[in-house]
């Protein structure tokens, strides 16, 4: 157990081994944890727990530093597996419990472990007194689930803050003042492109809520990565930028290709934007992590997507990332189709009409090549790329 403030302990766990998350969606290089609270006050209580592959070890830990039965409440800012798993076995053991949720945490509980437990629903302003400290419950529908909130906890001014501001990473040190810090950024732009981006618009709302509560706050703790200690508002800062249409100003070339026609092309298109003075970056999407390349995608001001043609459509993994993009609601974002084929030539003119549809501005009419381009067809790849780099300007 770990002293994050005054009375406030790290009670979670640092899971060094996990290399994706969420099933296989969602790659973990640095690992992740199960940021777990124990406050102890008056009342002792408990937010949020770990995943169920850890319960057994959690519950161990518990037992050691607190005692279950010492336990007067638990608060579940958010009932995902990952945060909710190990209650099971707490319940067996303390059926009586109360346990503090929002509204659809009641509901979403229900579902998960079909048991009636001893539920008390919150919604944001609620105040529990809990002897020195006072909690104070924000609702955060659908950032990034129905039933996610956070906790403030008034007194030492920590913002328990669940998935928002989260990183998946287990470092040396619970605190990001203490690590790594290309690793933390890097996560935690990885872990909003990944799984908040979707949700923009909500974000910027929910900021401007928090903020207009006026809540004192000297320190957010996150239940996943690393606990923003040192001048805490930098992470919501770059939320409300992250949230507000951002890009870096670069292109991102995502390509599939069998025999490098379609490499080829990639290659020419990027030395045109460069001519132009626009920096791209190219990625063959069978040689990357879908996860680091959807935080690129997130990035980028443009996108140019290219993929040969195979049974009139684009390679399986270009068709994977254009349902991403639809999928993650990238806002403000420039793009183009490109792509070689043999004889029908389909793949190209599907890439361009769902990057139409994903909200993608097309700027230009998507380009193709019959089996290898020669000199003449790569000066037109190249000029290909210096019209879209005007597009950008
Ligand atoms: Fe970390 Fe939405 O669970």
């Amino acid at each position: 157990m770990i002293q994050v403030k005054d009375q406030i302990y790290h009670l979670g766990l640092r899971d060094w081994e996990i290399r994706s998350f969420h099933g296989h969606e969602l790659s973990t290089f640095h690992g992740s944890s199960y940021n777990s609270y124990l406050i102890k006050d008056e009342k002792t209580v408990l937010v949020d727990v770990v995943w169920t592959p850890h319960s057994k070890e959690f519950i161990s830990i518990l037992e050691n530093e607190v005692g279950i039965d010492n336990i007067d409440f638990i608060i579940i800012n958010h009932s995902e597996p990952d945060h909710s798993g190990a209650l099971a076995e707490i319940m067996e053991r303390r059926p009586d419990i109360p346990i503090y949720c929002s509204v659809k945490g009641v509901e979403t509980i229900r579902k998960q472990f079909h048991k009636d437990w001893n539920f008390r629903a919150v919604k944001t302003g609620d105040t529990i007194n809990i002897g020195m400290y006072e909690l104070v419950f924000v609702d955060m529908t659908m950032i990034h689930w129905p039933d996610s909130m956070m906790t403030f906890v008034k007194g030492p001014n920590v913002l328990l803050s669940n998935d928002a501001f989260g990183q998946h990473l287990a470092g040396a040190s619970i605190f990001e003042d203490e690590l790594d810090q290309c690793m933390v950024w890097h996560e935690a732009i990885k872990y909003y492109a990944n799984i908040l981006t979707p949700f923009a618009p909500l974000i910027r709302k929910k900021i401007d809520e928090i903020l207009a509560m006026n809540l004192p706050i000297e320190m957010i703790a996150p239940s996943h990565g690393a606990i923003w200690r040192k001048e805490p508002l930098r992470i919501v800062e770059k939320y409300v930028q992250w949230s507000d249409n951002y890009n870096e100003g670069y292109v991102t070339i995502v390509y599939d290709t069998m025999y490098n026609a379609t490499k080829k092309m990639a290659g020419a298109i990027a030395r045109g934007l460069e001519s132009r003075g626009i920096k791209s970056k190219q990625f063959n999407i069978s040689a990357t992590d879908m996860n680091e390349l959807m935080t690129e995608l997130f990035k980028a001001k443009g996108i140019i997507i290219g993929s040969c043609t195979v049974n009139n459509g684009p390679l399986r993994n270009i068709a994977a990332i254009l349902a991403e993009i639809k999928g993650h609601k990238l806002k403000n974002k420039v793009g183009a189709a490109f792509g070689s084929y043999g004889w029908s030539g389909e793949a190209h003119k599907k890439i361009h009409k769902e990057l139409e549809e994903a909200g993608i501005k097309v700027v230009i009419e998507p380009i193709s090549v019959k089996y290898q381009p020669d000199g003449g067809e790569l000066e037109a790849c190249f000029n290909f790329g210096r019209e879209f780099a005007d597009h950008l300007k």
